[in-house]
């Protein structure tokens, strides 16, 4: 039940984050459409080494950001209603964002112009491509099927999505 708090609280939301997604698999699919779109204008950017650093730190928040409500959760409840049948394609998963996370980690500390960085972004745009192929073409058909109430998880994305933006906005103010 929420309480009076809670339902001030969502009230108090600033405009930015109106235009909740309907459902979980909503929402994570147009956060996959957001980076690709990322990776498009990073390919068009060509030499120009300041869009790319600003391209650049906009995928790392937004797949960071993804990455997290995923796997606190999305995958657990993924896990939940599949039982056996998602436990292979979950693991398969998590271990899929280790490694972008990890390129992630190093393109955060890394500037255009760096030794590897293209193949670095590169990499990254195929490790992406290919994880979310599975995210879509596997585990959310299969979530679907299942009485999973995606609904409610979407709000809770979303809730969650909120909060970790406002958390990087904060530092980027330091
Ligand atoms: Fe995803
Ligand atoms: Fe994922």
């Amino acid at each position: 039940m929420p309480t009076p708090r809670d339902e001030a609280e969502k009230k108090a939301k600033p405009a930015k984050q109106a235009g909740k997604p309907e459902d979980a698999i909503k929402l994570l699919m147009t956060d996959h459409r957001e980076v690709e779109g990322l990776f498009k204008k990073f390919e068009s950017a060509k030499d120009d080494n300041s869009a790319k650093a600003d391209i650049v730190a906009q995928i790392c928040e937004a797949l960071s950001v993804h990455a997290e409500i995923e796997e606190e959760i999305f995958y657990p409840a993924a896990r939940e209603a599949l039982s056996e049948k998602g436990e292979d394609l979950v693991d398969e998963a998590e271990v899929e964002h280790e490694s972008i996370k990890s390129l992630v980690e190093w393109l955060e500390d890394a500037e255009p112009g760096d030794e590897r960085y293209d193949a670095k972004v590169k990499v990254l745009t195929e490790y992406v491509k290919h994880h979310v192929k599975e995210e879509e073409n596997e585990l959310f058909p299969k979530v679907k099927k299942t009485d999973l109430d995606l609904d409610n998880l979407g709000g809770e994305l979303f809730e969650r999505k909120a909060e970790l933006m406002g958390d990087n906005e904060e530092d980027d103010s330091n």
